[in-house]
């Protein structure tokens, strides 16, 4: 049975003309078999692997009355939460939902859910202000998802929504109108949340923030959204099994691993993931937290860059045509989109376009993708090409558990541990000094003398 994801790597094989692929396999088995016996570093982050199938069924049955709580008592939901414990439920909702989700119209358009905003992803007031402007006149739902519990944007953004639950409902209400995602027993969330009897979800211990989607830390989010997440779940079962049964040749998830390591190898020390589709964006973004973190480290690891097409071609497009040559391309394509235009004639062509009477945009689209592709390689940019079928609950289940697993392989390919991020606390140390916070009081006056 064909695959829901192919990935090709035709339009880049002149790289590898040099390449020993029985070799290549070999390494990238080995990775695989450090990967899947848990005998490399960071093995203790594993829990990822076998989620798709090994969950919390009582959790994912919690998960889902919770959703139905909030879609029926909140037309709003906060969803407070960064890195690891934000960008996940971000991709899968907006690749999954209108462009516009929270739009009267396409919330009356979809079945009817409450409007979804993200805060505690950055230290902005306006950005906040924002937020408060548009739910408090509305009945809403807070979830704050922090490990730690002490992650500093979600932490102040909490203070202010919590804040503003209280004064809106009283404490009690408020406290019903709380989810907490967070450790199963211990942090400052944790406490406060035991504290304050909010119904609580749980970080699980062996997985990292940036594989943490599958978990109540993004399903809670994306249940909200009206997505069905058992076909989520099924999407990444069935992408699982199909990687753990297939051959190197026709696997792809081992194949992305293996040839992307090669061009680094070769010099090309940034990815750019391309898409066609604006729904893709935060899939990219949550892309680039995967790839970044778990193999920027040690003085290597390949860049993990994203362009949304053809809306960067007019801007980056340049550069990647022509400009310095340390780049690959990995572009994403989806076969069907979420819904079709056509062009129409118009009398007298005034703008020229009628030679495209009649196409679908999708195809126009296409094209557009193919021509970039080999323009690009004819620019010296190694392409490889990653087709999906369409956005639905059940590809993009089976998407994401191909990124995290060729990430894994990947990350043990090039030698590093994959699954930690020793150097996301160096910025934290300099801000908690520069701000004052108790125990960083040394450490602060030597920045400041730094900086004056
Ligand atoms: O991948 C990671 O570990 C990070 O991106 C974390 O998820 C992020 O820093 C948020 O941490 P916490 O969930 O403890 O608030």
């Amino acid at each position: 049975m064909k695959n829901v994801i192919d990935f090709d790597i035709s339009k880049a094989e002149h790289y590898f003309k040099d390449v020993n692929i029985s070799e290549l396999e070999a390494r990238a088995l080995r990775a695989n078999e450090v990967l899947v016996s848990r005998s490399g570093e960071g093995n203790g982050f594993l829990g990822w692997i076998d989620l798709p199938v090994n969950y919390d069924r009582k959790e994912f049955q919690a998960i889902k009355e919770a959703a139905a709580k909030i879609r029926s008592d909140s037309d709003a939901l906060v969803v407070i939460g960064i890195g690891g414990s934000y960008l996940g439920a971000r991709a899968v909702i907006d690749s999954l939902s209108h462009c516009f989700y929270n739009s009267k119209e396409a919330i009356e358009k979809e079945e009817k859910r409450p409007e979804i905003y993200f805060a505690g992803n950055n230290i902005s007031s306006s950005y906040i202000a924002d937020i408060i402007d548009v739910v408090k006149d509305k009945d809403f739902s807070v979830n704050i998802i922090s490990k730690s519990g002490t992650t500093t944007e979600p932490a102040l953004a909490f203070r202010i929504f919590r804040q503003l639950l209280v004064d809106k409902y009283g404490e009690a209400e408020a406290g019903k109108r709380i989810y907490a995602t967070t450790d199963k027993e211990k942090g400052a969330l944790k406490n406060l949340s035991d504290k304050e009897g909010y119904k609580e979800f749980v970080v699980p211990d062996d997985i990292g923030g940036r594989y943490s989607v599958l978990s109540a830390v993004g399903l809670l989010p994306i249940a909200v959204a009206g997505i069905d997440i058992d076909e989520l779940m099924r999407g990444a079962a069935d992408e699982r099994k199909h990687i753990m049964s297939t051959p190197f040749n026709d696997n792809e998830a081992l194949k992305y691993a293996a040839y992307r390591n090669v061009l680094l190898e070769k010099g090309r020390s940034v990815e750019i993931l391309a898409n066609y589709e604006p729904n893709f964006h935060y899939i990219a973004e949550w892309w680039k937290q995967l790839y970044g973190e778990s193999e920027g480290k040690d003085k290597k690891g390949i860049y993990p860059a994203s362009v949304d097409f053809t809306t960067d071609l007019h801007s980056l497009g340049q550069f990647i045509q022509d400009g310095t040559r340390i780049m690959f391309e990995t572009v994403v394509w989806i076969e069907k989109a979420r819904r079709e235009l056509f062009v129409k004639g118009w009398e007298g062509d005034p703008d020229g376009l009628n030679y495209l009477g009649g196409k679908s945009f999708s195809e126009i689209n296409f094209n557009a993708m193919t021509g970039t592709m080999l323009a690009h390689t004819d620019g010296d940019v190694p392409n490889f090409l990653i087709t999906v079928s369409e956005l639905s609950a059940y590809t993009i289940g089976s998407l994401i558990y191909f990124f995290e697993y060729a990430c894994g392989v990947s990350g043990y390919m090039l030698g590093v541990n994959p699954f930690n991020q020793p150097g996301v606390e160096a910025y934290k140390k300099n801000m908690f000094a520069l701000l004052g916070k108790p125990g960083f009081e040394a450490q602060g006056e030597e920045l400041r003398k730094r900086l004056n």
